[in-house]
């Protein structure tokens, strides 16, 4: 018989997209890092002549920004494994799709941009996953992934904070396989896979100066209580680091967002 151990996937219950919270939480996401990928994706030569497909596009806001730079919305192709809140994307003209990225039946078609933000750190099999992204890229065109990088709670001076978060990272580890880490071996992946002019670009907000972030983090913590609990973090410890992060003098950090590109090679 099988466990939840090792077989959980995200969304399957945590972070699950019916959860009450989980649009909310998702466009806290997006509130805070839109701009930071909006001007990465300008930076790298994005017009309105590129077909696009967001993987794993969860509010849909970088999709309907993708659209917005595009000729025609329809150019754009949002993708995910729950697509309830891509439902007002589709009647702009998006392309809303809704289907596993790990399933290796599924073949979306090839892009000038293939764009994944905070999804492959999330999937055990991000390695093949990976590979199969760049496929779907056109030759010359752009792989952009973004992913979490772990920064600061681990190390911070607040214990209460330190090990909640400590015990967070653990926690998402063992139940659904995210890296926290993952993301800085990605330059080595995709020239591992013959990508060219990789670049990365990192961005840290602080928890307490921004505030879509520090709710993204409260409801991120708030999701996940009962597991933390479960796995032996005090209750006294989570609400203390909660009471800290609700003190609008705290400045802590939870993750920076790395972002890796490369362009696939242009056949001769
Ligand atoms: C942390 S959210 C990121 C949402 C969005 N990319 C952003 O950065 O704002 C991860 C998203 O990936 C989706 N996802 C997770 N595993 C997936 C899979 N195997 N196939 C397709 N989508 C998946 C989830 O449903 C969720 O919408």
């Amino acid at each position: 018989m099988t466990t939840t151990f090792e077989t959980e996937r995200y969304g399957d219950r945590l972070f699950a997209a019916s959860h009450r919270d989980e649009n909310e939480r998702l466009e806290c996401l997006a509130g805070t890092f839109d701009p930071v990928s909006a001007e990465n994706l300008l930076a790298l030569g994005l017009d309105a002549r590129w077909t696009a497909l967001d993987v794993g596009a969860g509010s849909g806001s970088l999709s309907a920004w993708l659209a917005s730079v595009a000729a025609s919305p329809d150019q754009v192709t949002a993708v995910d494994r729950d697509t309830r809140f891509l439902t007002p994307l589709a009647a702009e003209g998006v392309r809303v799709v809704e289907a596993d990225i790990t399933d290796p039946a599924f073949h979306p078609g090839r892009y000038d941009l293939v764009h994944a933000r905070f999804v492959l750190m999330h999937l055990r099999d991000r390695d093949e996953v990976l590979r199969r992204l760049a496929s779907w890229v056109k030759p010359g065109g752009l792989l952009v992934l973004s992913d979490a990088l772990a920064a600061g709670g681990e190390t911070s001076p607040h214990e209460a904070y330190r090990r909640t978060i400590t015990a967070y990272w653990r926690m998402l580890a063992e139940t659904i396989g995210s890296d926290r880490h993952c993301v800085a071996q990605y330059p080595r992946a995709l020239t591992e896979l013959g990508l060219r002019d990789i670049g990365l670009h990192t961005h840290l907000p602080v928890v307490g100066l921004h505030d879509a972030f520090s709710r993204f983090l409260a409801l991120t913590l708030d999701q996940s209580r009962g597991r933390l609990l479960g796995a032996g973090l005090p209750e006294a410890a989570y609400d203390e680091a909660v009471k800290h992060l609700n003190d609008p003098s705290a400045r802590e950090v939870f993750f920076a967002m790395a972002t890796c590109w490369g362009r696939t090679p242009v056949l001769p």
